[in-house]
């Protein structure tokens, strides 16, 4: 058996989203949620992970394939987050050691995190140790009920809180890290004795405690790192959030971002040093641009695309899954598509290729050092050949290319 294991919750249905889409499957910069929470379990060390799923399930299968470390565990009914647990009793039901449980709906945890809740756990040896938060505003989230010595008396969700426990800032982001057998026992006894009447994981814990066993709770958890995605309104959060981070670490490799408030970059897409991302730039999808290269602003950069050194890409360029070599300029309303482009190559201001025949997409190939003049139009497929020249507004096609074409 696995030295690590955990369990992620992904079968909720979701219903404050307002969706058909599994929750887990939303992105948050071109990621699915389940995607963050199943990397960090990697990067901890988790060499086997249950994931629960429920509410679009063969649509979470479908996107994320059978990977080795992973085991789909079916929630029949969404009845709650314990008795989501316990589906996965048959497969853990003679597991030894400590189980990590986590939310699918949590993209913003951060490994570095995990590795302390691993820490704490087992030197303090309890039997249950959860990370916490401390938020501004801690509306929604279950509560940190502490006894007047401070430790940790249980969690009390929301919708369940008094009112004086709703003024308690320190939260449950869903961290938790517990002895499996103890955790099965605590699971199988939960009742669903609340407002919504489900059966809670929060309530397990209260469980473990009042059976006398070490319970602990530590604030490791930054406030930025603690949100969860239930609604719309907290994905778009979670995905500023998300941005944010990604912006810092291509800044901290060299990138500059002129405006990080105006600017989007998916976390698929890879930046060279000393690149410049002008404003109002939308980098989407796997992108992979070189270094030197000066981006927007109002560019539009999508999957698939990628840029050698020194290529400048003005206002209004759009580029989809194309490369472009070293030192091509396209500074003004261009849309290069489907194509591979030279060294060198000038593509003047308005030219595109037209590469959709209403039927299927078709390639354009332009050689190294041509110059596209204004205006042009380059029927897919096509071949420019080196040195080619292209005069304003012109409308190119293949066909022409080879009657009227420069011979060499
Ligand atoms: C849960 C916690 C709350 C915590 C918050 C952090 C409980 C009872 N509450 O609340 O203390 O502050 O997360 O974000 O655990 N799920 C299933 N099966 C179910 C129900 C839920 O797999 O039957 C999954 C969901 O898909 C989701 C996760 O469990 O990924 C948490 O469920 P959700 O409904 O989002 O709980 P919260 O209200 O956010
Ligand atoms: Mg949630």
């Amino acid at each position: 058996m696995a030295e690590r294991v955990a369990i992620i919750l992904a079968a909720g249905v979701s219903t404050r989203m307002n969706t058909q889409l599994a929750k887990v499957l939303h992105e948050v910069c071109g990621r699915p949620m389940l995607a963050y929470v199943l990397d960090v379990c990697r990067q901890v060390g988790v060499e086997k992970i249950y994931v629960v799923v429920g509410f679009g399930d063969e649509q979470v299968r479908e996107r994320f394939g059978e990977a080795s470390d992973i085991v789909w565990v079916r929630q029949p009914k969404q009845e709650g987050t314990a008795h989501a647990v316990l589906c996965c009793r048959e497969h853990l039901k003679d597991f030894e050691g400590e189980t990590l449980v986590l939310c699918g709906d949590g993209p913003l945890i951060r490994a570095e995190t995990l590795k302390t809740l691993f820490e704490r756990h087992k030197a303090e040896h309890s039997a249950a140790t959860l990370a916490t938060a401390v938020l501004d505003d801690p509306t929604g989230y279950g509560r940190i009920v502490r006894d007047a010595s401070g430790n940790i008396q249980g969690i009390v969700e929301d919708s369940d809180c008094t009112s004086e426990q709703l003024g308690i800032c320190e939260v449950n982001p869903s961290y938790y890290l517990l002895n499996n057998k103890i955790l099965f026992e605590a699971v199988e006894k939960v009742r669903p004795d609340n407002v919504k009447n489900e059966y809670y994981l929060t309530d397990a814990l209260s469980l473990i405690i009042a059976a006398g066993h070490k319970v602990l709770a530590f604030t490791a958890v930054r406030p930025d790192e603690a949100r969860g995605v239930n609604s719309r309104a907290q994905l778009s959060v979670a995905s500023k959030i998300m941005q944010r981070r990604i912006q810092r670490e291509l800044m901290e490799n060299g990138v500059t971002i002129v405006d990080p408030d105006n600017t989007w970059i998916d976390i698929r897409a890879q930046i060279g040093q000393d690149t410049v991302i002008e404003p109002f730039t939308y980098i989407h999808g796997e992108v992979k641009i070189g270094q030197d290269c000066r981006i927007g602003p109002f560019a539009y950069l999508r999957d698939g695309t990628v840029l050698k050194d020194d290529v400048v890409l003005g206002v209004f360029t759009e580029v989809k899954n194309s490369t472009l070599a070293k030192g091509v300029r396209a500074r003004h309303h261009s849309y290069i598509g489907d194509a591979v482009v030279g060294r060198n190559v000038n593509i003047g201001a308005g030219s595109i290729t037209a590469n959709f025949d209403g039927e299927k997409v078709n390639r354009t190939n332009i050689g190294n050092d041509c110059y596209i003049g204004s205006g042009a139009v380059l029927i897919a497929p096509i071949e420019l050949k080196d040195g080619s020249r292209i005069g304003a507004g012109t409308v190119v096609s293949q066909e022409e290319i080879d009657k009227f074409g420069r011979k060499e």
